[in-house]
């Protein structure tokens, strides 16, 4: 086929262009799924006496110690696992053969809260993998989590085609930063600047400081306790926090962990205003003579990075985390939008495991709120992009949810189909900071 037919084809040519939604319609990954599904009658959350087990799958997933998974339990909460057992196919039916956690939070874009689900520690038993019961744990999870309320779900994967295939795409970004400290130093402290040690133990005021970090950026999440905890308490071991303020109060904070082999952590970092900034530079460079290395974690655009006077911070790893639009309508018309923008957008999307989500949808965008109208068939051209229109995947229209890749880029890589106006529209609609967040889980 040549190539300006596959740009300008019908929706079903995108798909087949798209490995995921190629692989999710049709082959043997298909038939292998639904045999699956059809024993995951056995999903469903995971069982007091399962929780040995559990732990076994997730210390040979991740090589977590069983502590540091009944901590996590205890903090996310009892009803935070899930499990699948095996059917009769197996010979070992009712056996528990994959788990993973799973817990409703706010996700936030354009300055909104939007209900999503995070997943994490996703382990099938090493004795059974390959057999389909990672791809029908995830099924089961989704279908939960969309009948739950969740509009989208986040997770950090560990491979990619499982969750490619299942509809999730590039959302945003993790990075890890380092510097010598000496480096981020810019000068003196602000005169008019205070660093106060605050209790670590209630999370409560720092949750309020971060409010302003989660409405200005995009795809931050609001933590619950088992979140805060991982970000205070990296290593199950407190880290002490200081809050960056001037004359009106606080305006950040930074946590770091007690420095070892000559190294220290950032653990947790929320920075508000330049003088935030300016206090944590001096802050970290006050380490100078017991550490080499200063590393935190950020997104993108980190004010320590973009504010040092030298060449000293590096991007140490830079993590992608997933997202997946569980329910189209709600994910649209919830999150916020730039001010001043508005227009209307005819999204034909394609979703092979969602099926709600597939088909043409009308999105009408002003005062920063959307409206969602999904168009009938026959007034709809039936997947013909007509006008001010986008052709796309669920996945793809992920990554432009989030702003992590705008349309153009979508577009020349053929995950995306749409004519000029319909282009500049989008990349209006979707534009903002950059997505990211620290908390790895
Ligand atoms: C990754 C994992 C959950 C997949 O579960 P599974 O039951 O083996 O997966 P499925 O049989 O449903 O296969 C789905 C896809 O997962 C991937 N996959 C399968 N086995 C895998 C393995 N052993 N390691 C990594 N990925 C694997 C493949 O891409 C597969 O598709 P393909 O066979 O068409 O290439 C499982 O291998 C596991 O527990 N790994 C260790 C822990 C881990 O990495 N978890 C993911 C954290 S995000």
């Amino acid at each position: 086929m040549p190539a300006h037919r596959r740009l300008h084809g019908p929706a079903e040519d995108l798909d087949r262009q798209d490995p995921e939604i190629r692989a999710a319609r049709s082959g043997p990954r298909a038939e292998r799924s639904e045999g699956v599904t059809a024993v995951a009658g056995g999903f469903g959350p995971l069982l007091p006496e399962e929780r040995a087990d559990a732990a076994t799958l997730v210390r040979q997933g991740f090589g977590i110690p069983r502590e540091y998974f009944d901590r996590s339990v205890e903090l996310f909460g009892p009803g935070v696992m899930r499990g699948l057992r095996a059917g009769p196919e197996a010979g070992r039916a009712g056996q528990l053969v994959a788990c993973a956690a799973v817990w409703p939070m706010d996700q936030w874009f354009g300055g909104r809260p939007v209900p999503s689900c995070g997943v994490a520690a996703v382990a099938v038993d090493p004795a059974e993998r390959g057999r389909g019961y990672g791809t029908a744990l995830m099924r089961g999870l989704l279908e939960e989590a969309r009948a739950g309320g969740a509009a989208l779900s986040v997770l950090y994967p560990a491979t990619l085609p499982l969750y490619t295939r299942l509809g999730f795409g590039r959302g945003g970004v993790s990075f890890d930063w380092s510097a010598p400290p000496a480096s981020l130093c810019a000068g003196p402290p602000p005169q008019d600047g205070w660093i106060r040690r605050a209790d670590a133990s209630d999370a409560s005021h720092l949750a309020a400081l971060r409010r302003s970090l989660l409405a200005t950026a995009n795809g931050l999440v609001e933590r619950n306790e088992g979140l805060w905890s991982f970000a205070l308490c990296p290593d199950g071991a407190p880290s002490d926090v200081y809050t960056l303020g001037g004359p009106a109060g606080p305006e950040g904070y930074v946590a770091v962990a007690p420095p070892t082999d000559r190294k220290l952590s950032v653990a947790d970092l929320c920075l508000l205003s330049p003088r935030a900034v300016r206090l944590a530079q001096s802050f970290l460079a006050g380490y100078r003579a017991q550490v080499d290395r200063v590393s935190w974690r950020g997104g993108p655009d980190d004010p320590l990075a973009l504010m040092a006077p030298d060449a000293g911070p590096r991007a140490d790893a830079r993590d992608e985390w997933l997202l997946r639009i569980l329910d189209l309508r709600r994910a649209l018309e919830t999150r916020g939008y730039p001010p001043g923008v508005a227009g209307e957008l005819t999204l034909d999307v394609s979703d092979a495991v969602i099926p709600e989500n597939s088909g043409t949808f009308r999105l009408r965008l002003s005062d920063g709120t959307a409206v969602v109208d999904r168009v009938p068939e026959k007034t709809g051209g039936g997947g013909k992009a007509a006008g001010a229109g986008l052709s796309l995947s669920i996945a793809a229209l992920s990554a432009l949810y989030s702003g992590h890749k705008g349309p153009q880029i979508l577009r020349q890589v053929g995950l995306l189909r749409g004519g000029e106006d319909a282009m500049a529209l989008a990349a209006r609609f979707f534009s903002g900071p950059a997505p990211w967040m620290p908390d790895r889980f």
